[in-house]
């Protein structure tokens, strides 16, 4: 079979306007702006406030603007995948939602949930069908409204998190740029450190769920820090080795953005220096999803043909992984 090289030709992202500063975050719990920049990394984070808007939303915004950048149609659109944590319902995928708001008529979409490695899972899927020239035009768009499952009485939990989506066009190149090889793991012996309790079919809402607060994201926060911290930082050095990379040969580190010290601990690990790494956590928070298409929504205009780009992302699951790709278009 014909094997065509998946590569990202758009890029876009959106956030909402609403900011959640640190000092918004000390009038509501028992927390303060130094602790949470010498922890965390983070300075603000965006919220979607206006009511009735959802994941969909965020991802919708993306995904239309991503259109209008490579300059297609919504007809044109093969397949979308949503990796999301904060799905608009349980049931129908939000990929089938944002495929309605955005006029993508021809394609089938669904979601796909790892938590915050979701976008490298999606998008190592989504190449899959470009590679094997199934599809010519995938979409893959990372959404998360995560102050809708924020216990914002929890002050372990609510500094970290923001709302955002990111997303990307993948195509078959014919220059060789593109992904060229992605590792991913899981581990489920990781799921009572970072979930949530209640929603779910292991125990369905009722009043009792609610009034425990078993509705939004529960985090051991040390434990999750501990495995982040080796595994990301793991799969980093070993997409380096499985494809001879030395760290002169990367141009870029995109990390999933949940601490920075974790960033920082995974950009040593791989031998770079900040410079070579993309970081918005200041401005943003973890966004679950959208961290990663995030990054490289903000730095596409530094970015050349043919740098060697690593993605990096761990997450609830456990999940974590890495992705290589070839960036494949020069902006200007
Ligand atoms: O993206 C998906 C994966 N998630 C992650 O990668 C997150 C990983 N975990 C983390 O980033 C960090 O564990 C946190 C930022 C969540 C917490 O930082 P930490 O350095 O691990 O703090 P800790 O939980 O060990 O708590 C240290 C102290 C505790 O007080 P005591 O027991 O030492 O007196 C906490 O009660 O800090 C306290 N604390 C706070 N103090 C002020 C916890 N949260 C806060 C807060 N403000 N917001």
């Amino acid at each position: 079979m014909a094997k065509f090289r998946p590569a990202v030709t758009a890029v876009n992202g959106y956030v909402p306007e609403d900011k959640l500063t640190n000092s918004d975050l000390e009038k509501i719990v028992d927390t303060n702006d130094e602790w949470i920049r010498s922890r965390t990394g983070i300075e603000e984070r965006r919220i979607l406030k206006t009511p009735g808007k959802a994941a969909s939303d965020l991802g919708a915004e993306a995904v239309k603007g991503l259109l209008k950048k490579r300059g297609i149609g919504p007809e044109e659109v093969d397949l979308l995948i949503c990796a999301t944590a904060t799905p608009d319902h349980l049931f129908p995928a939000t990929a089938n939602i944002i495929s309605d708001k955005c006029g993508i008529k021809n394609a089938w979409s669904f979601d796909l949930m790892a938590a915050c490695s979701g976008f490298i899972y999606a998008l190592t899927t989504a190449a899959q069908f470009i590679e094997t020239g199934k599809h010519k035009k995938v979409v893959v768009v990372g959404a998360d409204k995560m102050s809708s499952i924020v216990d914002y009485t929890d002050r372990a939990t609510c500094i970290i998190f923001g709302d955002g989506a990111g997303a990307v066009l993948l195509e078959a190149d014919e220059e060789g740029n593109g992904i060229i090889d992605s590792v991913l793991h899981s581990d489920g012996m990781g799921r009572e450190f970072l979930h949530q309790k209640a929603g779910g079919s292991m125990k369905p809402a009722s009043i009792q769920t609610v009034e425990n607060r078993e509705h939004f994201v529960y985090q051991e926060g040390r434990t999750v820090f501990k495995f982040a911290v080796s595994n990301m930082a793991d799969a980093g050095a070993e997409i380096m080795e499985r494809n001879g990379l030395k760290s002169e040969d990367i141009a870029w580190l995109v990390p999933h953005q949940a601490n920075l010290r974790i960033i920082d601990a995974t950009a040593r690990r791989m031998g770079l220096d900040d410079s070579k790494v993309m970081i918005n956590i200041h401005k943003y928070g973890n966004t679950t999803n959208g961290t990663i298409p995030l990054c490289l929504w903000e730095w596409e205009n530094q970015l050349k043909k043919g740098d060697n780009i690593v993605l990096a992302a761990f997450g609830g699951g456990f999940t974590w992984g890495a992705v290589y790709l070839k960036w494949a278009y020069n902006t200007n």
